[in-house]
């Protein structure tokens, strides 16, 4: 069996989230889904997200192609979340890209396509307006 692992924030859930967790999924056969606490995402951007944690974990679990969750508590326990979770793939969107090759003597480092045009960043933007 092929394990997965993707990590984000998932925050205001949206179309590219869900394209990335299904092109994830299809890169093997069990995914799990590190979502980023509210306070590591506090602490890299001096704001909480829109969502708390456990509302942005509980629609991921949701998901039928997602078959595990957890707390992504700090950036720098990565390589022990790939351990931890017996991860054969690390799957990230390209925003990313060439940031997790460290990890290639762990396991397969995998970058996708973002999806255009959307993100959780100009969802606020486009309501604040
Ligand atoms: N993602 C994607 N396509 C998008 C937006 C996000 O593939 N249009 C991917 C990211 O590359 C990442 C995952 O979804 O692997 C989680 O991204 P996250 O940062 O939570 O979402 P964004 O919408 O990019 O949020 P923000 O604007 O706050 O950065």
């Amino acid at each position: 069996m092929r394990r997965v692992i993707t990590f984000g924030t998932f925050d205001l859930f949206h179309i590219g989230h869900l394209n990335i967790i299904e092109r994830a999924k299809a890169k093997g056969d069990y995914l799990i889904v590190g979502v980023s606490s509210d306070q590591l995402n506090y602490s890299k951007k001096q704001k909480y997200p829109v969502c708390p944690e456990d509302s942005r974990s509980r629609i991921i679990s949701a998901l039928q192609v997602v078959d595990e969750v957890f707390f992504e508590e700090s950036l720098e326990l990565k390589s022990e979340y790939i351990k931890k979770y017996k991860v054969d793939v690390l799957v990230m969107g390209d925003d990313w890209k060439g940031r997790f090759d460290e990890f290639e003597s762990i396991c397969e480092v995998v970058y996708l396509d973002r999806t255009p045009s959307i993100s959780t960043t100009e969802i606020i933007e486009i309501i604040k307006k």
